[in-house]
């Protein structure tokens, strides 16, 4: 670093501290400010062995982590680098009264490739494991991605001892092929086929067999002391692959999930869906004999053509006394049997009793003995042609993502950019390609029926809202399915799995206004249609249901002529500039403490 550019460092890092007290003292009272600066590039890396460009976050693979605490207000300002554009979306974080900020096409212009946009959010209400990651142009096959946890306020206990140290891992299958590859191949009306392996925090598995592992890959290492606790939190951030999660000779015991905590309960290993979080207490009660193989699995395939793809990383005592021997712990040996999986998700339950973000008990909200007002049954089908394009669908509807966001649209009142029209059953007939999104009822509360008539596995996603995942079965849901539902316990979280031939049903409480997302998390089909919106309106409109929109709002589509050029500029602010700003913070400090106090 030259002596130009450290003494920038300096000055930027110093007015950052200076800014984040300023405001906290500002703001005693109400909620911290918390920002972050989010530089969005290629880097070259080779997981697999094979150079390739990956999507990187201040130049690393996987993104820093976003550790803030309910209710905090979160900044992040995030440098486009990339050669196209970019939105980050935050899965999982609710975005209270701002769809605005949830960086999806249906809300959010893109950031153009070169720009930047500074996204401002509260995590209002909210504690758990989430993870953010590029939504765009199948931009998450390259990375992009990073952790993103909500502490409890410290008011507010969490149902466990305060583990040692809180552990982020990413698990999901890879490509050797870019994402601008892949992207081409869906266009082209090809299917992705196998992935060419599965990473384990950006690296790709240890050489735990000579043949099935060439040498030189690099591999994740997790360090933990012995006789201590460790909370683990997992994310499935892969393409489209189920995948199996077990540690060597090691219990899982889940306690959290998506933002709640669940009845905690011990798992030998546990099947991850895409996009899917969960937080494990991992307790280092072993001997050290050895290391032990952290193991990430294909689910429901072949097991002996997919035995490359799987990911293997090392958990190391600081008292270990060699490396990991042997086979990897075997998985569950049921590649065509899907009830043991879906008796495993049916177990996951939410601890009534515990308090999540605020202090009553999560189960004090009784979804059970609230009254439906609107049901939908959403049901997908495997990949089909639509005026000679490959199309994934919903209910017979491939969505089209509009020039004009939905929300901007709204809010200017343009007419024709969507369709309120979603089917609250699956069209017969063929299938369609359009801008239809369901019409949500503000305070109304709605039944999602999710069919999979795939052939795959799919896991769902709403944004805005966690929803109850009252039940699954295999077969065809019927009204009498609803006799099964659990109406006491069932989970809370962001997204549900809906195993092929089954289905899954949700009871989400829109009280949460904005235009949300909902889609299959499985990269492949969300980029060939497959998801929709759920516009919740309040008919009578003010600031306190829905925020106003941001001041940096960008501008695209039929509003286009609204945005203002941006300095393209690749350059942080200069010394001169931070010194200026510097100087006016001290002032503004001095005059705080002379004249206010
Ligand atoms: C992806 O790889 C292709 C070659 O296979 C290359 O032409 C292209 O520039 C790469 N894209 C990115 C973003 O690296
Ligand atoms: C871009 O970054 C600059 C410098 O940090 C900041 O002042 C500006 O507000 C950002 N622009 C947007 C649209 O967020
Ligand atoms: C549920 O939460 C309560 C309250 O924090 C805790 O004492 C209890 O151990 C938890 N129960 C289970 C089964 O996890
Ligand atoms: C997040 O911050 C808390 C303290 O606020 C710390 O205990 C924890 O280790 C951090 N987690 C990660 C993954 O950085
Ligand atoms: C490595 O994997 C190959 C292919 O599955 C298998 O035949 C061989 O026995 C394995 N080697 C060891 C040492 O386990
Ligand atoms: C989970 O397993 C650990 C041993 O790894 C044991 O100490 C603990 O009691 C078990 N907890 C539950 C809730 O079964
Ligand atoms: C250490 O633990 C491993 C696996 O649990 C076991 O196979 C081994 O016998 C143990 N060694 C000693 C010295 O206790
Ligand atoms: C699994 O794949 C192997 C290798 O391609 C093949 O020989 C075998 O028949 C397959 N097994 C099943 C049950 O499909
Ligand atoms: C639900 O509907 C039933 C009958 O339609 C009604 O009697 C009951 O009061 C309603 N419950 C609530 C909580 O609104
Ligand atoms: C949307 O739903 C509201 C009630 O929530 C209703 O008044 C309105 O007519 C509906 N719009 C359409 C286009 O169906
Ligand atoms: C898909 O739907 C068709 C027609 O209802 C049914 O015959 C078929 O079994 C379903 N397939 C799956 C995998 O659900
Ligand atoms: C909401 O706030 C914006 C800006 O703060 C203001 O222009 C607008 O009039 C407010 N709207 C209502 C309905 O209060």
């Amino acid at each position: 670093m030259s002596s130009s550019s450290s003494s920038r460092a300096f000055f930027f890092f110093f007015f950052f501290l200076i800014n984040v007290s300023l405001l906290l003292t500002l703001s005693s009272a109400a909620d911290p400010f918390v920002s972050y600066e989010f530089e969005v590039s290629y880097i070259t890396a080779s997981p697999l062995g094979v150079p390739q460009q990956v999507i990187a976050i201040n130049n690393k693979f996987p993104g820093p982590t976003i550790n803030v605490t309910t209710n905090n207000n979160v900044a992040v300002n995030v440098r486009n680098k990339l050669d196209e554009s970019l939105l980050i979306h935050w899965s999982g974080i609710q975005q209270r009264r701002t769809s605005w900020q949830d960086g999806v096409l249906g809300t959010n212009c893109p950031i153009p490739a070169k720009w930047n946009w500074t996204y401002q959010f509260q995590v209002k209400d909210q504690i758990g494991s989430f993870f953010y990651f590029p939504s765009l142009h199948l931009q998450r096959a390259a990375g992009g991605f990073g952790g993103f946890i909500i502490n409890n306020r410290p008011i507010i206990p969490i149902p466990f001892d305060t583990p040692h140290g809180d552990i982020v891992v990413f698990i999901g299958d890879w490509y050797t092929r870019n994402h601008t590859d892949l992207r081409k191949a869906l266009d082209d009306g090809k299917d992705l086929g196998m992935p060419d392996g599965v990473l384990i925090n950006g690296k790709g598995p240890y050489r735990y067999n000579d043949t099935l592992v060439p040498d030189g890959i690099d591999y994740e290492t997790i360090e933990v002391h012995p006789g201590k606790t460790y909370r683990l939190r997992v994310h499935n951030v892969g393409v489209s692959t189920s995948l199996n999660f077990r540690i060597q000779s090691h219990n899982l015991l889940l306690a959290e999930t998506e933002g709640s905590y669940t009845v905690q309960q011990n798992y030998t290993s546990l099947d991850i869906h895409v996009g899917q979080s969960y937080s494990f207490l991992l307790s280092t009660d072993q001997n050290a004999s050895t290391d032990y193989y952290i193991v990430a699995s294909a689910r429901f395939v072949n097991e002996s053509r997919w035995q490359r793809v799987t990911g293997v990383a090392i958990l190391r005592y600081t008292n270990s006394k060699g490396k990991a021997r042997g086979p990897l712990p075997p998985g569950p040996d049921d590649q065509f049997d899907k009830t043991y999986s879906m008796n495993q998700a049916r177990s996951i339950r939410w601890n009534v009793s515990a308090s999540g973000a605020r202090p009553n008990p999560q189960g004090s909200f009784r979804y059970g003995s609230i009254n439906v007002t609107d049901i939908y049954v959403l049901k997908n089908k495997p990949l089909e042609k639509i005026n000679g394009k490959q199309r994934a669908t919903l209910s017979g509807n491939s969505f089209v993502n509009p020039s004009t966001p939905i929300r901007l649209a709204d809010q200017y009142k343009l007419k024709g950019v969507y369709k309120l029209d979603f089917p609250t059953k699956p069209l017969t007939g063929s299938p369609r390609t359009e801008t239809s999104i369901i019409n949500g009822t503000y305070r109304g509360f709605m039944e999602v029926i999710l069919q999979n008539n795939d052939t795959k596995m799919h896991t769902y996603h709403m944004s805005g809202y966690a929803f109850f995942v009252v039940g699954m079965d295999f077969g065809d849901w019927s009204e009498n399915s609803r006799g099964t539902y659990n109406k006491w316990d069932g989970i809370a979280r962001t997204t549900a799995q809906v195993y092929p031939g089954a289905w899954t049903a949700i009871l989400v409480s829109l009280d949460n206004v904005g235009v949300w997302n909902l889609r299959t998390e499985n990269l492949d089909s969300w980029y060939l249609g497959q998801e929709t919106y759920v516009r919740v309106v309040n008919p009578e409109v003010n600031n306190k249901t829905e925020l106003p929109i941001p001041d940096n709002a960008l501008f695209c589509g039929a509003l286009s002529k609204l945005q203002k050029p941006q300095k393209v500029s690749s350059d942080a602010p200069s010394i001169t500039g931070n010194k200026l700003k510097l100087l006016f913070t001290w002032l503004v400090v001095w005059a705080w403490i002379h004249i206010f106090q």
